[in-house]
């Protein structure tokens, strides 16, 4: 039992404490077992589901870059079926809310994908992923149109009494517009920040290392990025954000809390210390005992607003 108040709230959904996991970085969850204790995560955060299977992009899918990782990965997976057929019931065993992290090509496989999941008491949100730097049609295409990510966002609803969040690309020049479609589309919330599109080339073969050429850049060097995406939309909308890109330690968490971030994700940072989201956990909790506040949500914005006010501390 935590010393002080951690749970938080994305739409219906509550979690415990606000550290869940970016999708895609942590698998199912049953990958992590070993190191991490399932059951102590506010939430987890599954790997992209597709209707259909798919088997990823061109090697090499993943490179390392001075301050992060440059990945293709391409939405690698073995679609909703077998998902919900042999994973979910494996994952629901640990009694955290399960975060399903959703993808199409076409608008319409939202709808079909959120209807599928609809049936299904284990998940307890919906994630709809707009923003995939690495496939060819759906992804990022459709987060970088607010018109478009309205459009998925209403259909999910539509399909779902689930709490739907939405994941937004950072590859946008005006993230508050983009927030603001979700958020009229019905948004109970949204996931920010999806990779950054990036390229590494590989001096010896003299072309771009990915197989896929581009790939999204994730880990340390995207947090500042991040921090400013959530600072400013937690501002401009009313809906909860998750916060990630770049979080590393419970310090990295904080800030993003205190940017406006209602809960955060590890991504890059459980393939530096798979034990990341324990200590995030840990951390955040211990800063609230140290510093004398009795519920996380006394730090969420924090920072905005002390800058409107013109205080500190
Ligand atoms: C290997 C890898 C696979 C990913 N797969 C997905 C995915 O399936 N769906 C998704 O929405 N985001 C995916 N992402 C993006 C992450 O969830 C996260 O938004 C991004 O990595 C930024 O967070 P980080 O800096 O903490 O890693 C993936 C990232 C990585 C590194």
């Amino acid at each position: 039992m935590s010393k002080v108040k951690t749970a938080v709230k994305i739409g219906a959904l509550t979690m415990k404490n606000p550290v869940t996991t970016a999708s895609g970085t942590f698998g199912s969850g049953l990958e992590m077992r070993e190191y991490v204790d399932l059951r102590k995560l506010g939430a987890i955060t599954v790997k992209g589901t597709t209707l259909e299977p798919r088997s990823g992009n061109l090697l090499p899918r993943c490179t390392e870059t001075p301050s992060g990782t440059l990945n293709s990965i391409g939405l690698e997976n073995p679609g909703v079926d077998v998902f919900v057929a042999d994973i979910l019931p494996q994952v629901a065993a640990y009694e955290t809310p399960i975060i399903v992290n959703i993808a199409g090509s076409e608008i319409t496989e939202y709808g079909r994908l959120a209807e599928i999941l609809e049936k299904e008491a284990a998940v307890s949100a919906l994630e709809a992923n707009v923003s995939c730097p690495n496939v060819k049609s759906g992804g990022m295409a459709l987060g970088t149109d607010p018109d478009l990510v309205y459009q998925v966002t209403k259909l999910v609803k539509e399909h779902s009494s689930k709490p739907v969040i939405v994941k937004l690309s950072p590859n946008v020049t005006d993230i508050v517009s983009i927030a603001k479609a979700a958020a009229e589309g019905g948004a109970d919330g949204l996931n920010l920040i999806n990779s950054v599109l990036g390229l590494a080339i590989d001096m010896e073969k003299k072309r771009p290392a990915l197989g896929n050429i581009v790939g999204g850049l994730s880990g340390p060097a995207i947090k500042p990025i991040a921090l400013r995406m959530v600072y400013q939309t937690a501002q401009a909308v009313e809906i909860p954000i998750i916060g990630l890109g770049g979080i590393v330690s419970w310090q990295d968490a904080v800030e993003f809390l205190m940017a406006g971030a209602t809960a955060v994700g590890i991504g890059t940072g459980n393939f530096l210390d798979p034990a990341t989201t324990m200590k995030v956990v840990d951390g955040i909790e211990q800063y609230l005992i140290d510093n004398g506040y009795d519920d996380v949500q006394d730090i969420i914005g924090i920072a905005w607003k002390n800058q409107r006010d013109g205080k500190d501390g």
